[in-house]
């Protein structure tokens, strides 16, 4: 259907109509033309399909289905190819279901430890949740269905989400806040994105034409159309102005009046409705013709295999943070003893919009049976007071096991939309259960469920941790594959675990005044922040053991210098030099080692996921281009790579550097100079035609009769004296007499022009 004709034959009421919803989650129609209402869905880690009652925040049931890992999760596995298969099948299951648009996946950034949807979110680095979110957006829409990044932008905690203003400086903004929203435009060109509720430096993101047109549409290409949050609308004709297309939910006609009456009293071109309407109906009418005519159908064999899915994709993304005294794998024969309500009831998926209603939950103390597995309860989540009777009788129980495993993390009650969580501890009878535990000298493992970091004050007391945050409906299964090593844990943590809340670089701006919050610790968000204050961490960003050992060797790079035009190719080979086969997640990071700007001591720029038996070797290989060693520069509003020197750093975590070659990079967009009265002699000076204009000035006041400051100039003048000199203002000249004031404006237009 042409989309352009379409909207010709449409009356202006008719196009205000598709500006908002018909209910929660359905467009309007127009009958009369013969276009359908779509329908669009929650997940983004299943199927949220509200057939009865609806909400969005996850109270009432939706249609049973599979619950995948959540976002958190999935960006542990570092496996692109997950992220895309899992994006196929739920593209498979929108398209049987008949859904036009998934509402997904959430891309923002983990400012905070404590912000109650961190378990919906990839990462607190913008290039791994950028990659991971463009391979499941690709995935989705090779099914025909529209994917919708959301929530644009800097929605990063949930006190006040609807009316906050997040206070974010420009380089801050573009280079961690949007980067990953950028990354999924241009390499998976998202049919739609949802703006967030929030205010961004004062202006509510439903009607900021900066974020809705000028970035996202002019800078990076959009073509899809933008939709709200639910209920972020203010005013609609604002938003139209913006770039929005389509407020929901619907149900009421106000907002296609308040339209047409901006039309009809000339306040609102009717040429930006048809606009607005264009983008909606280009990608919703894509999605109609496009939809998969191979989707597997809705089945016993469908489900299962997604369940399977699922499953593997847990036992993908399950993190072992510590791993001593050769607690695991555990010994087919060893006794064991489980502990905690987790392990027949594990918590697996966080609570809110993205709710899914599981049609089967495993659990580990199912999936263990056949093997010498007793269990406790340890704790109980509803009752506290409960807790010190249920730890006596797990004291108890542990008297004659080899292996004491407890499964531990934070109650749904914790992490949810809607509300941040307070602190990043457990519940205390849970920490005091693992502490008894530990000291009865049995070997001491601690399954931890959670969507996002938790404190671990007793992490020296236990032999071994196995992080399988929110797993899905496969976790119990996988987590009894990997305890006993039948599948070898290959996660790396997303985010990193701080030793104390108050260590993140958000904490004295979180959740801000009247929740307003002012991003002052700028770029330097998680490991950007640790590592440059050389802070102890719990567990570093990208950490993450293995039962097998992996050697690295024969780094190469392709050049010691390059411009930022030129691709440098990187490689090394990976060796399993253990017992098990396994895989390991090479990461690769970038530093720029003296350039001006202020930069973090390591960013990610490359990660790559491989599989080896052991004693075999791979070479992984990387491909650098002008965007791995670029930062964005204010004086051009874009992305700039600084001339300098730079390391390639490859490694099995941030901080397990294992290979690092310094190259030379040159930049060969020049910056203008924009120097003003006020700008210091010495950056004039760095310069090569200011140091030509300036340079017989200079010479002059050196050899003026001018006191210290001149003597300063000559050689083998006080050196205090010249760094003074080279700090002042360049009008300072003016004020020694060296120049007037109309040769420093002179001087000035010259060195800028
Ligand atoms: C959430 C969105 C969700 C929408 C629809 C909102 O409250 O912030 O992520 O897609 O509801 O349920």
């Amino acid at each position: 259907m042409d989309v352009k004709e379409l909207i010709s034959k449409m009356t202006l009421q008719e196009k205000a109509s598709l500006l908002s919803g018909a209910d929660f989650w359905h467009t309007k129609a127009v009958e009369r033309l013969g276009l359908k209402a779509f329908m669009m869905c929650d997940g983004p880690n299943g199927l949220r399909k509200q057939e009865g009652v609806t909400d969005h925040l996850g109270l009432n049931e939706s249609i049973k289905t599979v619950c995948y890992p959540t976002a958190s999760s999935v960006a542990s596995s570092f496996d692109t190819d997950m992220a895309k298969e899992l994006g196929e099948r739920l593209g498979d299951e929108c398209v049987r279901e008949d859904i036009a648009m998934l509402l997904g996946p959430g891309i923002n950034m983990k400012r905070s430890p404590v912000c109650g949807r961190n378990f919906e979110y990839y990462s607190e680095d913008p290039y791994l949740a950028g990659k991971i979110a463009a391979s499941y957006i690709n995935g989705l829409q090779s099914k025909g269905v529209c994917a919708c990044p959301k929530h644009y932008a800097a929605n990063n905690q949930e006190y006040r989400r609807m009316s906050g203003s997040s206070m974010v400086d420009e380089r801050t903004l573009h280079e961690i806040y949007l980067k990953a929203f950028e990354v999924v435009v241009k390499e998976a060109r998202p049919k739609s994105i949802m703006c967030s509720y929030n205010q961004l430096n004062g202006t509510y993101l439903s009607e900021n034409k900066y974020m809705l047109t000028d970035v996202l549409r002019d800078k990076w290409g959009f073509d899809g159309f933008v939709v709200t949050d639910w209920g972020a609308v203010k005013g609609p004709v604002k938003g139209v102005e913006a770039g929005l297309s389509l407020a929901m939910p619907g149900g009421s006609d106000d907002h296609e009046k308040t339209i047409i009456a901006a039309v009809e009293d000339g306040t609102l071109e009717e040429s930006k409705v048809d606009r607005m309407v264009e983008y909606l109906l280009e990608a919703l009418l894509w999605s109609e013709e496009s939809r998969a005519k191979d989707a597997r159908p809705s089945d016993d064999a469908t489900r299962k295999s997604d369940y399977e899915f699922a499953r593997k994709l847990s036992e993908e993304s399950a993190v072992l943070l510590k791993n001593e005294r050769r607690a695991l794998p555990i010994r087919d024969d060893a006794k064991v003893l489980f502990v905690g309500e987790f392990a027949n009831k594990p918590r697996y998926q966080g609570s809110g919009s993205s709710h899914i209603n599981s049609a089967y939950v495993s659990n580990a103390l199912d999936a263990a049976s056949g093997k010498d597995v007793s269990f406790a309860r340890g704790y109980d989540t509803k009752d506290a007071g409960a807790s010190l009777r249920l730890r006596e009788e797990a004291v108890e129980a542990a008297a004659d096991c080899d292996v004491i495993v407890i499964f531990a993390g934070l109650p749904a009650s914790y992490e949810s939309e809607g509300f941040d969580r307070k602190d990043i501890n457990l519940p205390p009878e849970q920490d005091k259960l693992i502490m008894e535990l530990s000291r009865l000298g049995k070997k001491t493992v601690v399954v931890m469920h959670n969507g996002a970091p938790v404190a671990m004050p007793w992490i020296d007391m236990v032999d071994a941790v196995l992080d399988v945050q929110l797993g899905g409906d496969g976790v119990g299964e996988a987590t009894v594959r990997l305890l006993y090593g039948e599948v070898n844990p290959s996660g790396k943590l997303a985010e990193t675990y701080p030793l104390k809340l108050s260590d993140n670089p958000s904490y004295l701006n979180f959740p801000g005044d009247k929740g307003n919050p002012v991003y002052a610790e700028g770029i330097y968000i998680g490991y950007r922040y640790y590592e440059k204050k050389h802070m102890p961490v719990l567990f570093p960003f990208g950490h993450g053991l293995s039962y097998t050992e992996f050697e690295y060797s024969n780094f190469k790079v392709s050049a010691d210098s390059i411009t930022d035009k030129d691709k440098l190719e990187v490689s090394v080979d990976v060796w399993n030099v253990g017992r098990y086969p396994g895989k390991e997640a090479v990461q690769l990071y970038v530093s720029c080692d003296n350039g001006k700007a202020s930069r973090p001591m390591k960013e990610l720029k490359g990660f790559k996921k491989v599989e080896l038996k052991p004693g075999e070797i791979k070479t992984v290989t990387f491909t650098l281009d002008a965007d791995s060693f670029a930062y964005y520069n204010t004086d051009i509003h874009d992305f700039y790579v600084e001339s300098g020197e730079y390391t390639v750093m490859v490694g099995s975590s941030s901080s397990d550097i294992r290979h690092a070659e310094k190259i030379a990079v040159e930049g060969t967009v020049k910056l203008p100079l924009n120097l003003t009265p006020y700008t210091p002699i010495g950056e004039i000076l760095e310069n090569e035609t200011g140091a030509k204009i300036l340079g017989p000035y200079m010479q002059a006041m050196g050899n003026a009769d001018s006191g210290e400051a001149g003597d300063a100039l000559g050689e083998g003048g006080d050196e205090m004296m010249k760094a003074m000199l080279l700090e002042m203002p360049i009008t300072a000249l003016v004020g020694f007499g060296v120049i007037d004031s109309q040769t420093l404006e002179g001087l000035l237009k010259q060195l800028n022009g």
